[in-house]
């Protein structure tokens, strides 16, 4: 079975939660703050290795290694000990590269509308981004043996040198990005590069398209290397493209009228989490319509509580 390495930003998120969201120069009233490790890929790692230990403790398979990439401040710092706890001893953080002149990490600060459920994030990062190099030692010091790597679709320019370094040197490891932030310049680079793209509606919306069916349809032509397209719509679900078999696959949203919506924050995380899942454990087996129904149910389920937690058990019987 593949290690995952998963390549993105680390951030702490400072969470207000507010009846509406104000208006530019009001004055609000938050009805809670919350505070909890947040990133991309480290709120899908959190996801992932409750997956994995609920897989082995109910089925007795063996758990999948699992790493996270991220620039961190230095080892020594306060916020160190407060990520390695959110992650939890499963997912790696050995591989992490420190900036040992920095004592914060990156921050984001969100708030959360109870009227939309919207979260607007604000961030603010004063961590040097990873380098081209650093990345190269690190892909060259993990342990052997298969890898599939996914990247956060950040840094674009040095994130496209990542994935050719390991297409030239390591052929055989599988490239999975997200494409997440429209306007950034270089992402499609990234979709050409990769095994599997995962698009946010945002993303889709802002390159002009009006459904996920559309997007695909473009981008199926604009991924040559690519055998999976998956592209999530909120309370629509999403759609998947299995390139090889020509076909599209959709998959609705897991709602439940008993349990309202809480925090939408990182529900496109999870339904990643769940993806890379399914790639995973399932391998040659695997099944688009059933991965995607079953990150769905995942994400569906995450955004009915706040952070997290327990989302391993309360997914353990379809794993
Ligand atoms: C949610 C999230 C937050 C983080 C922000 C970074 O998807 O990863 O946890 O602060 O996005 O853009």
């Amino acid at each position: 079975m593949r290690a995952l390495v998963a390549v993105g930003a680390c951030y702490l998120d400072a969470i207000l939660t507010v009846h509406h969201y104000p208006d530019e120069d009001e004055k609000l009233r938050a009805s809670s703050i919350s505070r909890r490790r947040g990133g991309n890929v480290m709120n899908s790692l959190e996801v992932l290795q409750q997956l994995f230990e609920c897989r082995s403790s109910t089925n007795n398979q063996p758990s999948v290694p699992l790493y996270a990439v991220a620039v961190l401040p230095a080892r020594s710092s306060v916020a160190i000990e407060e990520i390695k706890a959110s992650l939890g001893s499963s997912v790696g953080i050995q591989h992490c590269i420190h900036r040992e002149d920095c004592s914060e990490p990156a921050s984001s600060y969100i708030i959360k509308s109870q009227s939309t459920g919207s979260r607007t994030i604000v961030n603010y990062n004063e961590l040097l981004e990873m380098t081209t190099e650093e990345f190269i030692q690190t892909a060259d010091k993990l342990p052997d043996g298969p890898k599939w790597f996914h990247f956060e679709g950040r840094i674009p320019e040095v994130t496209l040198q990542c994935i050719q370094y390991l297409r030239r040197n390591y052929p055989d490891h599988k490239v999975s990005v997200e494409l997440e932030k429209p306007g950034r310049a270089g992402l499609q680079e990234l979709a050409t590069e990769a095994d599997v793209v995962f698009y946010s509606k945002s993303w889709a919306q802002g390159n002009g398209h009006q459904s996920a069916e559309e997007l695909l349809q473009e981008q199926c032509h604009l991924t040559p290397q690519a055998s999976i397209l998956c592209c999530t719509w909120g309370e629509k679900g999403a759609v998947g493209l299995d390139k090889q078999r020509e076909i599209y696959i959709h998959s609705s949203a897991s709602t439940d009228p008993q349990h309202p919506i809480v925090d939408t924050i990182g529900a496109g995380d999870t339904f990643i989490a769940g993806m890379l899942y399914a790639f995973l454990s399932h391998g040659d087996n695997f099944n688009l319509q059933r991965a995607m129904d079953f990150a769905n149910r995942l994400a569906g389920r995450k955004v009915t509580q706040e952070g997290f937690g327990g989302l391993g058990t309360a997914v353990a019987h379809y794993l």
